[in-house]
């Protein structure tokens, strides 16, 4: 008999000013029917109050990558949220580079066929940037949904009340649909 569990969804924070607002995705994603896993870039870690976090989710925050023998902490992901996404993350997953657990989960998605969506959190002079309209195009190519947050201003601390948290679930709400289901 195969074992039913629900819809896991992997939520990947990056580094940004706003980034300790990813609680009121995982409560979101919650209300819709997602069990949640939190992957943190290493800088990220020092914007996130982790107990809270560890708490809402039930799960250890995942930074690095675990050492052999050591279980897997999170069940496979059905879909993965990367929110409050940065400049540098989107360029290095559109390039191929893996040399975060974040990025290494991000580049294998696409092979794996796991569905991913994206809020950038990106201010208008690095999205000024030339690879940074490539690196959308490429990871749309690569079948990624992309958020439509417009980039903040330089140096204003952000545009935290702009940020949309839970767009990335309107952008996953069929795959959830497609999950829930299959479960049925
Ligand atoms: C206070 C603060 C706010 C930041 N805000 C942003 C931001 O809004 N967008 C962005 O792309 N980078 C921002 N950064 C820069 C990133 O933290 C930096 O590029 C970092 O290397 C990103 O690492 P990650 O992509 O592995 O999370 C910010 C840095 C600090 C210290």
């Amino acid at each position: 008999m195969t074992e039913h569990r629900d819809p896991f969804l992997y939520i990947v924070v990056c580094a940004t000013g706003i980034a300790d607002g990813v609680g009121e995705l995982i409560t979101a994603a919650h209300s819709e029917g997602w069990k949640t896993g939190v992957i943190a870039t290493p800088s990220a870690l020092g914007f996130l109050d982790q107990e809270a976090i560890e708490a809402q989710t039930g799960h250890p925050i995942r930074s690095a990558w675990r050492t052999p023998g050591i279980p897997q902490p999170l069940p496979p992901a059905d879909a993965i949220a990367v929110v409050s996404a940065t400049f540098n993350t989107i360029n290095k997953w559109a390039a191929g580079i893996s040399d975060t657990l974040a990025l290494g989960i991000l580049c294998e998605a696409y092979g794996l066929g796991i569905p991913v969506a994206v809020q950038p959190y990106v201010n208008s002079a690095l999205a000024a940037h030339p690879a940074y309209p490539e690196s959308l195009a490429r990871l749309r190519s690569m079948g990624v949904l992309i958020g439509d947050h417009m980039p903040h201003r330089p140096k204003s601390g952000g545009a935290r009340e702009t940020y949309n948290w839970t767009h990335v679930l309107d952008l996953l709400r069929p795959t959830l649909g497609d999950l829930q289901e299959s479960a049925t």
